[in-house]
């Protein structure tokens, strides 16, 4: 049987892959095969473990790091040069930095509602406008996945500006998909519930994590490695069929 879910000569581009979700989506692409690409605004895991791209090459694996604010499309546009660079040619991007905001709506201000959006909604469009642009250049198809959240598709408390760029990025997941599909290009989006990370334990206001516990109906919160594996199967040939989509990973969190 042909083996659907390897990355075997690809290239996939992670942004945000130093921490969290997104070192573990670049850490298990490159276990099945994949060459990656991490674009990040800083090397060190916020955790303090020994970088992602030089983890991969001490495992015998191919990895570059790219420093990258995603905010900024030219320095987007430069991550997917140095991709290109590395194996030439680059067949997955995945969108998945992203930055925690916790403001109810009379908190927020007009200026940490845009911080919100360049990081969360921005820079995911800018992740996939330099992804499209380069396998439209190259004729080559591939597949784009954006981490968005379950706060983009449910309510949830002290999250204005987050939730409406997460709820963006869904909407805007689905429309690119419709756009590119004839192109050979895939568009997805994983939208994770309450995951332990960084972001998790300190980017979030005291009694989160004892709140996402008791809200999931599993009893407890994810592990990046559930979120990844979701990335990674929508990012490979398993899902050639799949465009447009919006897979939750929480535990079950929105069915309560
Ligand atoms: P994390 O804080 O552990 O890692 C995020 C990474 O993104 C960091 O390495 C950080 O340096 C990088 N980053 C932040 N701003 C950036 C920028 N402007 N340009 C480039 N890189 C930047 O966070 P985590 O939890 O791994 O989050 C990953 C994604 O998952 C984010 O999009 C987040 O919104 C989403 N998510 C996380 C959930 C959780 O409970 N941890 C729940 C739902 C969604």
């Amino acid at each position: 049987m042909q083996e659907t879910t390897g990355f075997d000569g690809k290239t996939v581009l992670v942004t945000g892959g130093s921490s969290g979700v997104g070192r573990e989506i670049a850490l298990r692409a490159a276990d099945r095969g994949a060459a990656v690409v991490n674009a990040d605004l800083r090397r060190e895991p916020r955790a303090g473990e020994v970088p992602t791209d030089e983890l991969i090459e001490d495992r015998g694996g191919t990895a570059a790091y790219v420093e990258t604010d995603v905010t900024d499309l030219e320095a987007v546009r430069a991550a997917v040069d140095r991709a290109v660079e590395l194996t030439g040619g680059i067949d997955v991007v995945v969108n998945n930095a992203g930055r925690a905001e916790s403001y109810a709506l009379t908190e927020t201000t007009p200026e940490n509602w845009s911080a919100a959006l360049s990081v969360n909604l921005t820079g995911v469009y800018h992740g996939c406008l330099a992804g499209v642009e380069r396998m439209t250049a190259e004729d080559t198809g591939g597949a784009i996945v954006n981490v968005a959240s379950v706060f983009g598709v449910v309510g949830a408390p002290n999250s204005c500006s987050y939730s409406a760029a997460k709820g963006g990025v869904v909407a805007m997941t689905r429309q690119i998909a419709r756009d590119y599909a004839g192109e050979g290009i895939r568009v997805n989006a994983v939208s994770p519930g309450f995951i332990d990370t960084p972001m998790l334990r300190r980017d979030t206001h005291d009694g989160t994590i004892q709140y996402s516990m008791e809200a999931a109906p599993m009893g407890r919160v994810g592990e990046p490695r559930e979120v990844a594996d979701a990335v990674l199967f929508l990012a490979s040939d398993g899902a050639s069929f799949v465009t447009g989509q919006n897979l939750v990973v929480d535990g079950g969190y929105r069915t309560s």
